[in-house]
């Protein structure tokens, strides 16, 4: 018996060995090649260490068609589970590139849907961590459900869990549209990228001629599209400041923000202050100075901060409250509200409004930006 017993944990742990190994060396290779974490160790760093309790690790796809039936793969290309950031609990999914380009099958997406339904359940927050090819090709519609039941997941968790995206591959197609309903997206620079149709499709059917980067990097969108909020050099910086944004945020709507003890007195006299705001109203100044300078302990975590620059919006710390900060930059167009920097204020309002979060709005604005541009961009709406 106790052979028997011995014999089925090796067989166990030689399963588990494969599920890790996702597609094999090879194509790990090339994911590190790339400059790319792999699926796991990307949520080795996200995660407090050791915290990571994953489900499902050996569920594979049910397709026949196309010679699927023996091209199998223990986890079908994305790793779910929980685990704590800063103590925390989070609810996490990985999608690993090295499985059938981490495109989303039926199975795929009911492992995604189980953490998310949990997460929602348990009131903790969800984090995507996406490398995605889009619909599993070879599933046809059934793929297409399955992003169904995601979208349908994210709604409902809207504005009662906050929901994190980090785009960390070619999300192309279906891919882009779940991270794109979430509160923030980041995304790396160089190794990632979103769009509904790629460069291949755009030149066939508009004649453009256009590179990936251009066409849906981390620089077009956090700075043209305003898709992402922030742009990171590699994944693990991406990771890292995925665990400095969760210090701010609420585990869910049904509780208070944050609080915490910082080293900072709440009655700290900053004289450099006096001077900032110059005596003459034409001349421009720096409101991020005067952001830093107010948050305790000096640290501000900005959101969106290269694209529409004439607001500022982000969190910082007040006597350990989490407050989430709109400010007018007259740095940038003098401060002028126009299309870009309203929908930004405004987005990061009603998150804010849907967990509890205080607002500071730090005001010194000369008006709306007048002209046809903005007027036929709908300015009256934004
Ligand atoms: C199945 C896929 C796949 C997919 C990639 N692969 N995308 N398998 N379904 N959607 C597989 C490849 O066959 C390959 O397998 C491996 O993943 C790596 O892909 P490569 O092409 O070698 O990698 P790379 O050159 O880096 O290119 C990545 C890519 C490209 C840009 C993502 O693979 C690509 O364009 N894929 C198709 C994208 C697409 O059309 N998706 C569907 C969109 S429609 P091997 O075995 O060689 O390792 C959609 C509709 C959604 O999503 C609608 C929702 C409502």
């Amino acid at each position: 018996k106790i052979t028997n017993m011995t014999k089925i944990i090796d067989q166990l742990e030689k399963k588990r060995l494969e599920a890790r190994e996702g597609g094999g060396k090879k194509r790990i290779d090339a994911q590190h090649a790339r400059g790319k974490l792999t699926a796991r160790e990307r949520i080795e760093v996200l995660l407090d260490e050791g915290s990571f309790e994953e489900y499902d690790m050996y569920v594979e796809h049910r397709t026949n068609d196309f010679g699927m039936a023996n091209q199998k793969f223990a986890g079908d290309g994305v790793v779910t589970g929980s685990g704590r950031i800063n103590g925390k609990l989070v609810y996490v999914f990985s999608q690993d590139f090295t499985v059938f380009g981490g495109s989303l099958s039926e199975t795929h997406a009911s492992k995604i849907c189980k953490v998310m339904d949990m997460a929602i359940q348990n009131g903790a927050p969800m984090i995507g961590l996406n490398d995605s090819g889009g619909a599993r090709i070879q599933e046809g519609v059934s793929s297409l459900g399955g992003y169904a039941e995601v979208f349908k997941r994210n709604i409902l968790a809207s504005g009662v869990i906050p929901q994190i995206s980090v785009i960390m591959g070619p999300c192309a197609g279906g891919a882009v549209y779940s991270p794109a309903i979430t509160d923030f997206i980041f995304m790396v620079r160089g190794s990632s990228y979103m769009f509904v149709t790629g460069p291949d499709v755009v030149k066939t059917v508009t004649n453009e001629s256009v590179t990936a980067e251009d066409l849906g990097g981390a620089g077009t969108h956090t700075t043209k599209s305003s898709v992402a909020d922030i742009a990171f050099d590699n994944d693990v910086l991406a990771l890292r400041e995925v665990r400095r944004l969760l210090k701010y945020l609420p585990a869910s709507n049904r509780v208070a923000p944050p609080f915490s003890k910082v080293h900072d007195s709440p009655v700290r006299v900053e004289n450099s202050l006096d001077s900032l705001i110059p005596s003459d109203a034409g001349v421009a100044y720096d409101i991020k100075e005067l952001i830093i300078k107010l948050a305790d302990e000096y640290d501000f975590f900005e959101i969106q901060s290269d694209f529409a620059r004439n607001i500022v919006i982000g969190f910082i710390r007040l006597g350990g409250s989490s407050i989430g900060v709109v400010a007018n930059q007259p740095k940038v167009l003098a401060g002028c509200l126009d299309v870009d920097s309203s929908r930004k204020a405004a987005r990061f309002v009603r998150f804010c409004d849907a967990f509890n979060i205080p607002i500071l709005t730090l005001v010194d604005v000369p008006g709306f930006l007048p002209g046809t541009q903005q007027e036929y961009g709908g300015i009256i709406k934004h």
